[in-house]
């Protein structure tokens, strides 16, 4: 079974690395020619929500930006890899009986785990057995690796729900993933520790790139001071590109749905909140998505396996 899977990945690489070939053979690709190069496979957005400090609104933004982006037609998946309290499955009310563990153990395929949230969302639930994911044998790798590349034809859209501060696992899914979302309220913690995270990430794990989400902030232009507040900082102390993504305003709407374990673009579609995460959604379709290797989900987990 596990040969299988490693043979299956090795022609997977195979077939890649010719795709590649023939991509760099065409003077100037265009869309059809690219994606007869890579195959079956097509380039999908991995995005990771993280956040120096918890409780600011990661699982809110990763839950409503891939409700969002499902309702404008992409195919979004979103990992929980937050194994705190208040998790994906908890805000949802889903009653999840496995998760990434079990198809560590074998016990489950990849698409068995997945769950069918609401808006057309889908959901792999947070695992004990993350950290351990780092840790892999090659085997192991080889066959976790596969089974995500399998469901790369279905997706759109990868979001990932990180841990709060700068835990191993947190490090490699952002080190792995193309966007990296940080989430920040208008708090002396969570600003200290938004800067704490994107300083080790660049320093340590060489991550140049980040977006930054004002979440629930007083006005607009709060969300921006935010902003403007922490990329000076980060212009002056560190080598990273910081753009601003936009606000979310406090609302009581995204309380109350957090209570009824609905989310706020569903529960409550023409609230401020959500509105913001609609347009939020709308800006992240026109982010420019990786045509090169780093573009395609299995180089995602490559990467997120053999990173630590
Ligand atoms: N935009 C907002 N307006 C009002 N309350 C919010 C907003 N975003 C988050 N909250 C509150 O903060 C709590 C924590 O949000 P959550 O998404 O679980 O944060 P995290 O995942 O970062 O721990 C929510 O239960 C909600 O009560
Ligand atoms: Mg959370």
């Amino acid at each position: 079974m596990l040969n299988d899977q490693a043979a299956g990945l090795r022609n997977l690489h195979t077939q890649h690395k010719a795709n590649q070939t023939q991509e760099k053979e065409a003077q100037q690709p265009n869309q059809s020619t690219m994606q007869r190069a890579a195959g079956t496979q097509k380039p999908i957005r991995v995005i990771a929500v993280a956040s120096g400090k918890g409780g600011v609104g990661k699982t809110n933004v990763s839950v409503n930006l891939g409700i969002s982006l499902s309702k404008m037609g992409n195919r979004v998946l979103l990992m929980d890899a937050d194994m705190g309290l208040a998790n994906v499955d908890i805000m949802l009310g889903l009653h999840t009986e496995y998760n990434l563990s079990h198809v560590l153990d074998g016990q489950k395929t990849l698409r068995e785990v997945i769950q069918e949230g609401p808006g057309g969302l889908k959901i792999i639930p947070a695992a004990s057995g993350v950290k351990r994911m780092a840790q892999l044998n090659a085997m192991e790798n080889a066959g976790i690796i596969n089974a995500f590349s399998e469901l790369a034809d279905d997706l759109d859209v990868l979001l990932i729900d990180t841990a709060a501060g700068i835990a191993d696992s947190v490090v490699s899914f952002c080190r792995a993933a193309q966007e990296v979302i940080v989430v920040v309220t208008d708090e002396p913690a969570s600003i200290t520790d938004a800067y704490a995270l994107i300083k080790v990430l660049n320093r340590d794990y060489k991550v140049s790139r980040f977006r930054l989400l004002a979440n629930m902030a007083r006005t607009p232009e709060h969300g921006k001071q935010l902003f403007d507040k922490l990329s000076r900082v980060t212009e002056q102390f560190l080598d990273v590109s910081l753009d601003y993504f936009g606000a979310v305003p406090f609302d009581y709407s995204l309380k109350d749905a957090v209570q009824k374990q609905i989310p706020v673009t569903l529960y409550r579609p023409n609230s401020l909140a959500a509105k913001s995460f609609e347009s939020m959604a709308r800006s992240v379709e026109r982010w420019p998505i990786s045509k090169d290797a780093s573009g395609y989900l299995q180089f995602f987990v490559e990467n997120l396996f053999q990173g630590s």
